[in-house]
């Protein structure tokens, strides 16, 4: 954990810490490693084949899952969303690397295979389908021992929602005492709602989603973006990305200046890793004025 204090923390008097779950692994980082722990285990515990999953092209589950399977020796085949590119990106060439095998599917027989109605793809019985994001009940079992890592509970809970497994896992394993704080990243109201109140029901009311932090929707990066990512990493060392962690930084100071977290509360933010998606993004941030001396860190 790190303790974070700067101008906002001391001006509004609040205690904050971030649990640096970007430091669990160099490659399966943050809400990937926690996602993956079960899974794998439960490849291996029962023998199967390998594992099935899917992600966009610049996907943190893609990267992360690769070498994960890599390491542990599980065949992984991953269905990709959109055409194949004339040159694969970084993520994609790393699971090339990791030994996966790709499979590039159109937008629409995606979002089938997705919710399990396509009819021309049927999958073996001996391989585990991972949803998209690593979501599934083992998944979010991982995401539960993070607040048993913490020797308190705090008031307030921070941290970046896509599909919301990391949120709603995080939550089971928590305390209703507290609030959880999920800042989805994509452009939209309400789309996670029915998610929190079907994952973890007897926590729901502690759970909100944010939606008025997404800065222009999934993926889009800005100015303001950058910005938060230079100044954390010149003042604390920290690297944040654009696409998750930078809008839940951004969401943080803002919850902290509105006093939805208030003086003498204490918040811990989930640092949920990702940073391998800035090497698909690098000319446009640089761009934009990112410190060329974070890639250097990377
Ligand atoms: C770095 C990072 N943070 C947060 C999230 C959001 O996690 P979830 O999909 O469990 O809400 C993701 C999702 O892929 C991610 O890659």
């Amino acid at each position: 954990m790190q303790v974070l204090i700067n101008e906002w923390t001391v001006k509004y008097g609040v205690q904050c810490w971030i649990k640096r779950d970007d430091l669990l692994h160099p490659l399966v980082s943050g809400n990937k490693w926690r996602k993956l722990k079960y899974n794998l285990e439960f490849v291996k515990r029962n023998h199967l084949a390998g594992i099935i999953s899917f992600g966009g092209a610049y996907s943190n589950h893609v990267f992360a899952l690769s070498a994960a399977c890599h390491v542990s020796g599980i065949p992984l085949k991953l269905y990709i969303r959109g055409e194949a590119p004339h040159k694969s990106g970084f993520t994609l060439s790393k699971a090339i690397e990791h030994g996966a095998s790709l499979h590039f599917v159109d937008r629409e027989l995606y979002r089938q295979i997705r919710s399990g109605i396509a009819e021309t793809i049927s999958f073996p019985e001996d391989w585990l389908i991972l949803p998209e994001g690593g979501s599934n009940l083992a998944g979010m079992k991982g995401l539960s021992e993070v607040p048993q890592e913490l020797s308190f509970i705090p008031e307030h809970w921070v941290l970046a929602a896509g599909t919301g497994g990391s949120l709603c896992g995080l939550a089971q394993g928590g305390q209703s005492y507290s609030q959880f704080h999920g800042i989805c990243v994509l452009k939209g109201k309400g789309m996670l709602d029915s998610f929190v109140h079907k994952s973890c029901p007897e926590i729901a009311e502690s759970v909100t989603v944010h939606y008025d932090y997404h800065y222009g929707g999934y993926a889009k990066v800005s100015q303001e973006l950058v910005e938060v990512i230079n100044r954390y990493y010149h003042d604390h060392e920290l690297i944040l990305d654009p696409v998750y962690t930078a809008k839940a930084m951004l969401a943080l100071e803002d919850l902290v200046r509105k006093e939805v977290i208030k003086s003498g509360e204490r918040v811990v933010f989930i640092h949920t890793g990702g940073l391998q998606g800035l090497w698909g993004m690098q000319k446009k941030l640089e761009g934009l004025g990112l410190d060329k001396e974070i890639y250097e860190r990377l």
